[in-house]
């Protein structure tokens, strides 16, 4: 945001009044009083009109910030309150927009601030000026040339720590639009009687002091210096320290300095050299030696020194030892030597040691401007600052003083003259009528110094240019004659002197009434420090130093260039250089800063009235403020004045239409002050009394309360007003907001369901038709591969014949049947016998026909058996089911079976019917006889066998005595449960009854037989026809049997036998039977 441009003027908060020319009453206490008041108020500035009157503060104030530098930019001089950047502003803006060359006069005593107020024109000036690096580099190198002037040219005095021994005017150049280019400095008269001696309490130049402490041990060591003041002579001891100053930093400062000001190494480091010389030179002393001609000539006392600086300077040490010894006056042709006595040695050892310095000072000022001067030819616009020493008072005032003070006197002149012409020129331009103004004029006093017939300085020149004896008391009876009448001049000795009786005037003195107070000068030195010698000899030896830069200050040493002609005097170098100033100044719009010394202590805070009323006497502040207000005390252009009291008249508030000047008539006829008050120029209006113009600020002020009253009301109301309407505003906004988002949300949603929907139908939709096409298309495929197919089959039927892949098949087949049939044709031929334990079987002939003739074989031979039986007749037949049944019953149990096999099933083994001997046995048997047979009956008591005749009939089994044929047992074939043996190849054989039955009384037989395996065989199919159940056989090597009541267990034993193979039977005990088999 742009800053508000808040219009504000010098008469607001103002602490006493900003500008003096309102001061009511004026007078010399008024003046200070508001001096004061300001001053206590940290308020170091006021101005008489344009001129800007600086108390020396002794302190840093926060008054010079960049945000001030902001603050004073492109405002009008008026507008805030006095400032130093304010004027800074003013002379640059008229400079850079109006093309006016302007000078920056600032006066003042010794510690008024001079100096101070200098480098702070300077630094706004660059602060507001343009920016850019080449720029930048010429702004920084004119900065950076004040801290090289200071160290060389300044010194602490007793007024003044930093006091500047030298008087400098410097123009800086801008071109057309404000850029500086460049610069040029002036230096006046540098106070080089310092170099060699200082004023108690006071110190030489700061170089030198700050060269031994702050050069490092090196740079020391190639100068030939030792870091101790006390080590040299020229160095004042008391006051060598400086509080609150480092010189070793400052040391450091200059040369940084001279390096961005350009100065090249090895320059700096000559010009130190040339320090250390000067230094070294205070400490050549000199003894007295009489001569035989009876003349006193002096002798150096120790010439290490010499030695030393001879070396620093590169110069042959007996040239400069003569140099120190002799004089040499050349007149016309003729040249005569003289020795010096020791007074005169030292007097020109401290006349080269000055002239050194003030030469080399000289130097430093042009190697500077060479540096800073402007690159370009375009025509420059400038702006000088005037940096010159104040007025000098002290107790004992020479040369120097006189001088200075002439000086001062001829820029009083010049600020009369200027602000005078000033004042005038403003009343012809504004037409308004000019009254004339009683002043002191001080152009008496310049004329009593500067006339060139019978002025001071004209008359020194005189006196020294003279031939025969000159002493400054010769120039004092000089002045005492011809300035006698002169009102300013004061002199004891003078004709007709009305001092005759002024004991206040001593006889060696002479008194000027300065316009800023009366001065008194002791004619000492005065011829001498005019006439500024220095011995040939000296500037000879230094022009013969092989050290360059000492070589260019003694131009004059050079042989060849000899010249007899005697310098200009100092005095009238300075009365030309003044003149010079003066004229530089003349053509450029000036500027004043009046510096003022509020204290002789150097502190803060302290406001010595005595001091300061001297001060504003001599400066003549009073007669300034009364310059300017003769006639009219105020004055400001209409605009500003209108804009400022435009409230204070219903026609000119809040706005004015028509021009200023008309507008400002309306407004002061309207507050009714008197016509004599007022007047009304070209461009501004002018108030002839302050008191008019405190009036108007009065009305002002209380006008403003009410319109502020007034504004903030309208204020409030408009800021409530204003604020409602946003309300209002941003509520339909808002509103508008939230119901375009609701009905867009509301909007989207239904777009989204209905695109959701709208794609399902879609969706169904296309994945109906889809399926509908996707069948169509199937069934055309079906149709067209069904179409396809039968046509194939058609075809290839009937193709298939001609084929030639089906002849394989055929051939195949073919062949197939052709070896099966050979197969089954050969095969017939080699038939084996009929006989069904032929094994013979011819080979397979081949071997997949392996399983048929496997097959083949099994069918004939199957086929051969049933053959074979088919020839069977009944008996036979039963035979062989006898013997099947056998060998189901007993093959692979029984190891008696395989002998039986080849025997044929007899039966009917005792021929029972043919044998009379069993008659009545056959008679008892009315059945058919199934087996008859002897067999060995097993005593059961004891295991011994008897024979009996075995009897099975279709019902019963019969024992029957073998000799008698007397039935001994018959049991009921139902009545038999078990037939037990042995899995052995014995006969044994044990038959179970039933328990309980009536044949079991005497317990289960044991029997022994040869046709074992016939007899059981038969009893079990007997039993299994007539009881139609299957008789159980029990093989087993192990079984019980029942005898009576005990349960018998019948074992059969291998081997082991005694008699041969025949089985035998033993019992063992009533539990046990033992039979032995083979
Ligand atoms: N505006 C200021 N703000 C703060 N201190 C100041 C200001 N002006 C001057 N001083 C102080 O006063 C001292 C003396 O000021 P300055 O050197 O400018 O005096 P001068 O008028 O140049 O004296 P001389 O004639 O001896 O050179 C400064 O060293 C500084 O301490
Ligand atoms: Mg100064």
């Amino acid at each position: 945001m742009a800053k508000m441009e808040v219009k504000t003027s010098l008469l607001d908060n103002m602490i006493g009044v900003g500008d003096m020319v309102l001061l009511e009453p004026l007078n010399e206490e008024s003046f200070i009083d508001n001096l004061k008041k300001r001053f206590d108020h940290n308020e170091i500035y006021t101005y008489i009109g344009s001129v800007v009157i600086s108390v020396n503060p002794y302190r840093s104030l926060p008054i010079y910030s960049p945000e001030k530098v902001e603050d004073y930019r492109n405002r009008n001089f008026y507008e805030l309150s006095p400032h130093i950047f304010a004027l800074s502003d003013e002379a640059y803006r008229s400079l850079r927009d109006q093309d006016k060359d302007q000078c920056i006069l600032i006066t003042g005593e010794s510690g008024a601030g001079k100096t101070e107020a200098s480098k702070l024109v300077m630094s706004y000036v660059a602060a507001v000026c343009g920016k850019g690096a080449e720029v930048n580099q010429v702004k920084e190198q004119l900065l950076q040339s004040n801290p090289v002037l200071e160290a060389f040219g300044n010194a602490k005095t007793v007024r003044n720590d930093n006091s500047s021994r030298f008087g400098k005017y410097m123009d800086i150049e801008f071109d057309f639009k404000g850029d500086p280019l460049g610069g040029v400095i002036s230096n006046y008269l540098l106070e080089k009687s310092r170099v060699v001696k200082q004023p108690r309490g006071e110190r030489n130049f700061h170089i030198f002091y700050q060269l031994l402490s702050g050069a490092s041990e090196d740079l020391l060591y190639k100068l030939k210096l030792e870091r101790d003041f006390s080590r040299y002579n020229y160095l004042s001891l008391d006051s060598a320290k400086v509080n609150g100053v480092d010189d070793a930093a400052n040391f450091r400062t200059v040369r940084n300095a001279m390096q961005i000001v350009g100065f090249m190494d090895h320059e700096a480091q000559s010009v130190l050299e040339v320090i250390a010389a000067v230094l070294k030179l205070g400490n050549i002393e000199f003894k007295p030696e009489s001569r035989v001609n009876g003349l006193d000539e002096s002798k150096i006392k120790d010439k290490n020194e010499l030695k030393e600086i001879c070396e620093l300077t590169g110069i042959d040490q007996s040239v400069l030892e003569r140099a120190f010894s002799f004089r040499t006056v050349e007149a016309k042709q003729e040249k005569v030597s003289t020795t010096l006595n020791v007074a005169q040695a030292y007097y020109a050892r401290d006349a080269l040691a000055k002239n050194l310095y003030s030469r080399l000072f000289s130097w430093l000022v042009n190697r500077i401007n060479e540096s800073i001067k402007a690159q370009t030819k375009v025509r420059k616009k400038v702006m000088g600052v005037l940096d010159i020493y104040g007025f000098e008072i002290f107790e004992d005032n020479s040369f120097e003083q006189f001088i200075i003070n002439y000086c001062n006197e001829k820029l009083q002149q010049i600020f009369i003259e200027l602000t005078l012409k000033e004042e005038q020129e403003e009343y012809i331009r504004e037409d308004i009528e000019w009254t004339h103004i009683d002043y002191f004029n001080n152009a008496v006093i310049c004329d009593l110094i500067e006339n060139n017939t019978n002025g001071i300085l004209a008359m020194l020149d005189e006196e020294c240019l003279r031939p025969g004896t000159v002493t400054d008391d010769t120039f004092l009876e000089k002045l005492n004659q011809v300035c006698a009448t002169h009102q300013h001049f004061e002199s004891r000795m003078s004709k007709c002197s009305r001092f005759l009786n002024d004991t206040s005037l001593p006889h060696s003195c002479f008194r000027i009434q300065h316009y800023a107070g009366k001065v008194m000068y002791q004619v000492e030195g005065f011829v001498d420090k005019n006439n500024d010698l220095l011995y040939r000899d000296l500037s000879q030896a230094m022009w013969k130093a092989s050290h360059s830069l000492i070589k260019a200050l003694f131009p004059e040493g050079n042989p060849a260039k000899i010249n007899l002609k005697r310098p200009p005097t100092a005095g009238s170098q300075f009365k030309a250089s003044v003149a010079t100033l003066m004229k530089n100044l003349q053509t450029k719009n000036p500027n004043y800063i009046r510096c003022i010394k509020p204290n002789d202590k150097k502190a803060a805070h302290i406001f010595n009235d005595a001091l300061v009323c001297h001060q504003i006497r001599y400066l003549g502040l009073l007669e300034n403020v009364r310059v300017r207000r003769a006639g009219y005390a105020f004055r400001q252009a209409y605009e500003p004045c209108l804009e400022r009291y435009k409230m204070l008249c219903k026609q000119t508030w809040p706005h004015w239409k028509g021009p200023a000047r008309a507008g400002v008539e309306v407004l002061f006829n309207e507050l009714e002050f008197p016509v004599e008050e007022y007047s009304f120029g070209r461009s501004k209006i002018f108030i002839r009394n302050p008191r008019t113009l405190f009036k108007l600020e009065d009305l002002r002020k209380r006008r403003l309360e009410d319109l502020a009253t007034l504004i903030q009301k309208i204020f409030r109301g408009w800021k409530c007003r204003t604020h409602f309407l946003l309300m209002k505003k941003s509520q339909i906004v808002i509103a508008a907001w939230y119901r375009r988002y609701s009905q867009q949300k509301k909007y989207q949603q239904i777009k989204s369901s209905t695109i959701v929907i709208q794609s399902f139908i879609r969706g169904w939709k296309a994945r109906k038709i889809l399926r509908q096409l996707k069948h169509e298309k199937r069934c055309q495929e079906a149709v067209t591969t069904i179409a396809a197919f039968w046509h194939g089959t058609q075809v290839r039927r009937e193709y298939r014949k001609f084929f030639r892949a089906n002849a394989g098949k055929k051939i195949y087949e073919f062949t197939l049947q052709r070896i099966v049939q050979k197969y089954f044709l050969e095969m017939k031929n080699k038939m084996p016998s009929l006989s069904p334990i032929d094994k013979n079987w011819p080979a397979r002939p081949y071997l997949f026909l392996d399983s048929t003739h496997k097959e083949l074989k099994r069918i004939f031979h199957l086929w051969r058996c049933k053959k074979y039986r088919d020839q069977f007749t009944d008996q036979r037949k039963l035979i062989y089911e006898e013997k099947l049944e056998a060998s189901e019953l007993f093959k692979d149990k029984k190891a008696l079976y395989p002998s039986s096999v080849g025997q044929p099933f007899q039966g009917a083994y005792l021929e029972i019917n043919k044998d009379p001997k069993y008659k009545k046995l056959k008679d008892a048997i009315e059945e058919k006889i199934i087996i008859a047979e002897v067999v060995n009956k097993v005593n059961r008591a004891n295991g011994k066998c008897a024979s009996r005749i075995f009897l099975l009939t279709n019902n019963n089994l019969l024992l029957a005595d073998q000799k008698s044929g007397h039935i001994k047992s018959e049991v009921p074939l139902g009545d038999v449960t078990k037939v037990s043996m042995s899995s052995q190849n014995d006969g044994f054989f044990a038959v179970h009854l039933k328990e309980g039955s009536g044949a079991a009384g005497k317990g289960d037989f044991l029997f022994s037989s040869d046709h074992l395996i016939e007899m059981a065989t038969k009893l079990y199919r007997t039993t299994l026809s007539q009881t139609k159940q299957k008789l159980n056989i029990e093989i087993s090597d192990e079984f019980l049997v029942q005898f009576r009541q005990d349960k018998v267990c019948v074992k059969f034993i291998q081997g082991n036998q005694k008699n041969g193979s025949i089985p035998t039977c033993k019992r063992k005990n009533n539990r046990l039977l033992e039979v032995a088999v083979p």
